[in-house]
């Protein structure tokens, strides 16, 4: 797929870097803090077993690990990953103040490398991350090779509407009134709010992404819309091993 958006490491990197004090707080102001909805939702349809091993990609400040860690009681091992330091700083310091230092492990790492052994996690997780990861398919088959047989991917990521009116009224705000707040308060220099909505345009979505995540190896690979289809959740399976053959 060609691609015009510069997902460069270095470039989304330091893009995180700069607005990492500001991510959460933006993130809920731009979202009317339905971003909150989205990684509850993600953790009730995706649900952890007790003593879940679980691997949350691009974790950045950590919301969706320290989702799956209340999910799960405290009972959840969990990793978040993350290339941004800045991001994982903040990360830990919510887990620790949440109590969930001992359940909750951040590591720096690119999603497109994973230092993690195969088939390790009964869920693996990326919540608005993957759109990110300058090689969709390297990141899809990262996440398809950590996760143990027989478990599950979950992707969480921004989709566009396809309902008007508010397919208009949506594409209006997240293209004109979301970058221009998002500016304001973050005053980022490498424009990350103009980013969003430029990386969300030219990421596949819907059954694009399904069959790249069939293609990974998943089978079972559902989606479904969130909000009108402001987020699409798409969930697939690692094929069971199939013993005595
Ligand atoms: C929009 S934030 C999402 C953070 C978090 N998952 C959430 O739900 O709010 C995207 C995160 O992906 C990370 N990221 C982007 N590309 C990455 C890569 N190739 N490897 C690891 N992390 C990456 C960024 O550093 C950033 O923290």
């Amino acid at each position: 797929m060609s691609t015009t958006v510069d997902k460069s490491g270095p470039r989304v990197r330091d893009m995180f870097g700069e607005i990492a004090g500001r991510y959460d707080f933006l993130n809920h102001l731009l979202s009317l803090n339905i971003d909150r909805y989205w990684r509850w939702r993600t953790v009730r349809i995706v649900p952890p077993a007790p003593g879940a091993k679980i691997l949350d990609l691009c974790t950045g400040t950590g919301d969706l690990a320290l989702a799956y860690h209340r999910a799960a009681g405290g009972k959840a091992q969990i990793i978040g990953a993350d290339f941004c330091y800045q991001m994982l700083d903040i990360a830990r310091q919510k887990a620790a103040k949440a109590g969930a230092g001992q359940s909750i492990t951040f590591i720096e790492a690119d999603a497109q490398q994973v230092p993690l052994d195969d088939n390790r996690f009964e869920i693996v997780c990326a919540a608005f991350g993957l759109r990110n990861v300058a090689d969709t398919d390297a990141g899809l088959a990262e996440m398809t090779r950590v996760c143990a047989p027989g478990g599950q991917v979950a992707v969480l990521e921004f989709s566009t509407p396809d309902r008007q009116p508010f397919k208009f009224i949506y594409s209006w705000y997240f293209r004109h009134v979301l970058p221009r707040i998002g500016q304001l308060f973050s005053r980022s220099a490498a424009g990350a709010y103009n980013y969003l909505p430029a990386s969300v345009g030219e990421f596949p979505q819907g059954e694009q992404l399904a069959a790249r995540m069939r293609a990974a190896g998943l089978t079972d690979v559902t989606h479904r819309g969130l909000t009108l289809g402001i987020a699409t959740l798409y969930v697939g399976t690692k094929r069971p091993e199939i013993r005595g053959q």
